[in-house]
């Protein structure tokens, strides 16, 4: 079995990145690796993302049964058979994300996030979870210079992180909300804290990467001591 990382974190986290430069390492480093994106990844998923970053007035129950059925066809399609051939899976966002966006963002029920979660990931839990955490106005601030200079950069959303116009659903979310999502997150750290790696998104990405790095290493370490 291959090993499973998941990166968690609010808008403008920084997450992406540090998912991206581990796997990029992992693959320096000679390691099968494949990063995942959720929602998307399948294409079934990339559909479903589309729809969910952009449709207006959608009811929660629907965003969180398309968020469940994008996550899904990932595990069974991608996760699942990867990590059986031993590839390195590292996903930018998993099932702690529909608890954080879903249930304490949205307040829908987390007793029923967690049933669903369990039934679509067939119960498969990343060993390493790295939440990066930061101050939501500051998160916010971010993605909004982040944004600014894309545009004036002329680049497109497929080069860089800034989204089109109309994508931006849940960024556009009140700060209330994005500071609900970051009480779920170190709600869930709190109660799993041998799955999760609390860090100060506030850090140079240098200096979290490092520490990403040595866990990683670590990680990979003892499994192969195992095999
Ligand atoms: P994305 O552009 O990938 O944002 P980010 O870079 O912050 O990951 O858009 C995904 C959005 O979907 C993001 O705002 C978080 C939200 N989301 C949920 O609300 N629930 C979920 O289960 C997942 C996976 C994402």
């Amino acid at each position: 079995m291959g090993l499973f990382i998941s990166f968690e974190g609010g808008e403008g986290s920084g997450k992406s990145t540090q998912a991206k430069r581990l796997w990029e390492r992992l693959r320096d480093a000679g390691c099968p690796a494949l990063l995942v994106q959720e929602p998307g990844s399948t294409p079934l998923g990339w559909a479903l993302r589309n729809l969910l970053k952009s449709h207006q007035g959608m009811a929660p129950s629907t965003e969180l049964a398309l968020f469940a059925a994008a996550r899904a066809e990932l595990v069974e399609k991608v996760i699942k058979p990867e990590l059986t051939s031993g590839t390195v899976i590292v996903a930018d966002r998993y099932l702690d994300s529909t608890v954080a966006y879903q249930g304490y963002g949205r307040r829908l029920p987390v007793e029923l996030i967690n049933t669903l979660n369990a039934f679509i990931t067939q119960g498969l839990k990343p060993t390493r979870t790295f939440l990066l955490d930061l101050d939501s106005a500051e998160g916010l601030r971010r993605l909004g210079q982040a944004q600014l200079s894309l545009v004036q950069e002329g680049e497109t959303r497929q080069s860089g992180r800034a989204d089109q116009e109309g994508q931006r659903r849940f960024e556009e979310e009140p700060l209330a909300f994005h500071r609900r999502v970051r009480q779920g997150y170190l709600a869930l750290a709190k109660a799993e804290p041998q799955r999760f790696v609390v860090l100060d998104a506030s850090k140079p990405p240098e200096v979290l990467e490092e520490v990403i790095w040595k866990e990683v290493s670590t990680l990979l370490a003892n499994a192969s001591l195992r095999s």
